[in-house]
């Protein structure tokens, strides 16, 4: 396969880690005889130093022309001086909304190996925890209408939290294919004792349950699921949900991992085309010191590959390399303990390389 992609490696450590997911990516087109090209671009705070804006044009134009986009992570203390509108946060917002990017598939896997990572008690999460949050990711209250308005109260700001029926349906469908291709169970998590938007997202959800009888649907209160979350994870399989409960409960369940590191995330558009970044942020304090965690990165592109281009052996090879890795007692700082080999950026991905053959 030749494959074209646009690497967006953004701020603090994201050029570290997705230079390291390059390397297993050629690797794995060596192996299995795939032959990736890339086309580097700037977003985020990176921009907003060489081209005043955080999302350049050109940006948004080769994104489009590719098979797929990897990113690293923007952002960053030396832009946090600058207005909402120009953070570079920003540069997230309008590539997902640019590229479509109306599925966020966000999984939070408790690896074995780093079971004592997690906060929560052993009893808890006692044979391993493997849920996927499906985050609806170009709607509601993130680019519903925005402003201010005189009240008597004061100046009043205001944030619209909106979703239409189709914007409902295409999330709920993802998240109904992904319960198939897992264990048939879906929640979705809503506010609908309260929202409109709520009653809605619950109503359409219903309709397109009719399409999967195979699936077992349940509802949740957002406050319930994030109380569920802690009490008892392994409750749940596929979560879907609107962008603000999405942002919220992915957070929650990958701290659950207690290794954001490691927790890689898709973008879907309609079709094949997806961006792929790890979940974590940009840690600027570490940036370029060879001490970030680059397998979040590598298993974003892992996701790549069986997501966007259906290569699910290769896929799984990278998956399998990185826990290699990780069973021989391989450690970055971020998931060290004691007794365990400290390793650095570049040679975590050197021992990764190693393990794919
Ligand atoms: C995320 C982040 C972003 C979001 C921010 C950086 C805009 O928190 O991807 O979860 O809120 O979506
Ligand atoms: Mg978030």
């Amino acid at each position: 396969m030749n494959i074209k992609l646009a690497l967006v490696p953004g701020d603090g450590i994201g050029p570290d880690v997705v230079q390291q997911a390059v390397r297993v990516l050629d690797k794995i087109g060596q192996v299995y005889n795939h032959h990736f090209e890339y086309e580097t671009v700037l977003a985020g705070g990176a921009a907003i130093d060489v081209a005043g804006e955080c999302l350049p044009k050109e940006t948004i134009a080769v994104c489009k022309s590719s098979d797929a986009v990897l990113l690293g992570a923007v952002g960053g203390w030396k832009w946090d001086v600058l207005p909402g509108d120009q953070r570079p946060e920003r540069a997230l917002l309008g590539l997902r909304k640019e590229l479509g990017l109306f599925a966020n598939i966000r999984p939070a896997i408790l690896f074995e190996e780093l079971a004592e990572a997690c906060p929560l008690k052993q009893e808890i999460v006692e044979g391993g925890m493997d849920l996927v949050v499906v985050r609806e990711l170009t709607g509601g209250i993130y680019f519903g209408e925005k402003g201010f308005k005189q009240t008597d109260m004061g100046l009043a700001a205001y944030d619209v939290e909106q979703y239409a029926e189709e914007e409902v349906r295409r999330i709920a469908v993802v998240a109904f294919d992904m319960a198939m291709k897992r264990s048939r169970k879906l929640c979705s998590v809503d506010k609908a004792n309260v929202l409109e938007s709520s009653r809605l997202w619950r109503r359409v959800v219903n309709e397109v349950s009719k399409d999967y009888p195979e699936v077992t649907l349940e509802h949740m209160y957002v406050d319930n699921a994030a109380m569920q979350l802690v009490r008892n994870p392994k409750q749940f399989d596929v979560i879907v949900t609107s962008n603000i409960f999405g942002d919220i409960l992915s957070d929650e369940a990958s701290m659950i991992t207690g290794s954001i590191g490691m927790l890689p995330s898709a973008s879907l558009a309609q079709g094949n085309f997806g961006m792929y970044e790890p979940i974590h942020g940009s840690a600027p304090d570490i940036a370029g010191l060879n001490k970030a965690n680059p397998m979040a990165t590598i298993l974003s592109a892992a996701m790549m590959l069986k997501y966007t281009f259906g290569l699910t052996i290769e896929a799984e090879a990278v998956e399998k390399a990185v826990k290699a890795i990780l069973a021989k007692g391989y450690r970055t700082p971020d998931i060290m303990s004691p007794g365990s080999k400290p390793i650095g950026t570049k040679e975590a991905g050197d021992l990764i390389l190693k393990e794919i053959t």
